[in-house]
């Protein structure tokens, strides 16, 4: 569709920047894409702004004067006819004479016709895959938005926006598609830590329910016979290196004493107090002191659950619920045992290749936190950084992104941005997602709920784009102020009419 003409000012049409006039019935927005020819090919181009201009109305004084007289530009010329749209637009790339995309080093002539880009043209530009993860769509064009699975998630992906942006609804959605996915286009498993028992509806949904396991943390444990001993290192992170050292001995020799049988920590908190290894005794009470306050959180015993087996296959979607604990020590133990299982199954290939998927991750990987409050933060900065090589790829969801590891979030090379409007954060994703101009920065606060922009690996450009509808049930735990209001004073209601008709 031709939408305008390219016209000459002073400083365009550059390599940055031209400016066309828009054709009599020519529709076009802020955002919209529009392709202009040069002598290197077909420039892709962004519209950065409109402009309406009207020689009648440059001149103030001019404009006061007709004013002054009774009368208004309007009644007396044609001025509307004068009335122009002129669009500002700023060249991405451009598709060589081969077919290859490439930079633009030479502006479009004024008088090129412009054109609104075709749908093929922008999903190729983008770099989209008719096999891709479908998320949405371009946003003020029809073109779907289909992200290669490789490209988007193998070095990890990272959603982050203000509350309420809708982060969580993006993930059903990408959490459907991998679902969805067709096995001849490889299918992965997803271990998903749902702090608020937010996707558990995937479990009631006739479409995903088959392929949905779900663990609530009550249920959750820990086998201590595969504890090595760098597992309660991580656990107990202010363990010195000779506590680490008595502790490695006595496993060994709980190991050799039960053989084939099983044991959990009160095994071991028994043999610490009949110990004749552990010379010291300082040594021996501290190492009492960890271990009992980690048998306290009730995660541990004699096996896994659930095991690794059941703990991800190929399409299938594992929700450890973690809603119903209220310990933050407690979570982050389960995340972190996880993380290491997951990583260490996958450098042997005992696991599909998964896609671990931490809400609230701020929490997990905090950032100038000391050790002993992050317990979980040293294994998904090793995943960050050394997960791609072996398929473990990470998503991290988060609405304090400030708090979130760097060392972790510079490693996920795609990030999908929603909604931002505190100016903080906004600087500080600003700094971190690569390719954001402060033009792409401005708008990101002015975005709808449900409306995302995405960076990196996998596209070819910043993109803004709507998200689409989700198909899975969504779980309703949150009601409203009102209803929750509404409610109580039912109940206040009831009891009192309880009361009376007793009395
Ligand atoms: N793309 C969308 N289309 C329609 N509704 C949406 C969309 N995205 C989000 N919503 C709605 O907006 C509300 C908030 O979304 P969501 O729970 O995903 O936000 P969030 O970013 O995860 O917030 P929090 O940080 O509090 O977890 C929900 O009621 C959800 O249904
Ligand atoms: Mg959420």
């Amino acid at each position: 569709m031709h939408v305008g003409t390219v016209i000459s000012t002073a400083s365009t049409p550059s390599t940055e920047k031209f400016h066309f006039v828009l054709t009599e019935n020519g529709e076009i927005k802020k955002g919209q894409f529009v392709a202009v020819r040069s002598e290197e090919g077909n420039i892709i181009a962004r519209v950065a702004d409109v402009i309406r201009v009207n020689p009648y109305f440059e001149r103030a004084e001019s404009v006061r004067e007709f004013e002054r007289s009774g009368k208004s530009l309007t009644e007396l010329f044609p001025s509307d006819r004068w009335e122009y749209r002129v669009g500002e637009a700023v060249p991405l790339g451009v598709y060589n004479t081969s077919g290859e995309l490439q930079r633009s080093f030479v502006p479009p002539s004024p008088g090129e016709k412009v054109f609104l880009a075709g749908k093929e043209e922008l999903f190729n530009f983008f770099g989209f895959d008719e096999h891709g993860l479908f998320l949405g769509e371009v946003l003020h064009h029809n073109v779907e938005v289909k992200l290669n699975l490789t490209r988007l998630l193998q070095k990890h992906l990272a959603i982050l926006a203000m509350s309420g942006a809708g982060k969580s609804y993006l993930t059903s959605v990408l959490v459907e598609e991998l679902l969805e996915r067709k096995e001849n286009f490889g299918k992965i498993g997803i271990v998903l830590i749902d702090t608020h028992g937010e996707y558990i509806g995937f479990a009631e949904d006739e479409r995903y329910m088959h392929n949905t396991f779900v663990v609530e943390g009550k249920d959750f444990k820990i086998g201590v016979p595969s504890l090595s001993p760098q597992f309660f290192a991580e656990f107990i992170p202010q363990m010195s290196a000779v506590q680490r050292r008595e502790l490695t001995k006595l496993l060994a020799h709980l190991h050799e004493e039960r053989r084939e049988r099983p044991f959990d920590l009160n095994d071991l908190l028994e043999m610490l107090e009949n110990d004749k290894i552990i010379k010291k005794s300082d040594t021996r009470s501290i190492l009492y002191t960890y271990l009992s306050e980690l048998n306290a959180t009730g995660l541990f015993g004699y096996y896994d659950n659930p095991s690794l087996d059941k703990l991800t296959r190929p399409g299938q979607l594992t929700i450890i619920d973690i809603s119903d604990l209220t310990s933050q020590k407690e979570k982050q133990i389960i995340v972190s045992y996880i993380g290491r299982r997951l990583f260490e199954a996958r450098r042997i290939e005992r696991i599909p290749p998964v896609l671990f998927v931490i809400e609230e991750a701020h929490n997990y990987a905090p950032e100038s936190v000391k050790r002993e409050a992050a317990i979980s933060r040293g294994i998904i900065e090793k995943i960050a950084r050394e997960g791609r090589k072996f398929h473990l790829s990470l998503c991290l969801i988060s609405q304090r992104p400030i708090n979130l590891s760097t060392t972790a979030l510079s490693q996920c090379n795609t990030h999908i941005i929603l909604r931002v409007t505190n100016p903080y954060d906004l600087e500080h994703i600003g700094k971190t997602s690569e390719g954001i101009t402060r033009d792409v920065l401005k708008t990101i606060s002015s975005l709808q709920v449900g409306e995302a922009l995405v960076v990196g690996e996998a596209v070819n450009y910043p993109l803004f784009f709507k998200v689409r509808k989700r198909k899975s049930k969504k779980t309703e735990r949150g009601i409203s102020l009102e209803e929750a209001a509404k409610r109580f004073m039912e109940k206040l209601n009831s009891i009192s009419r309880d009361a009376k008709a007793f009395m």
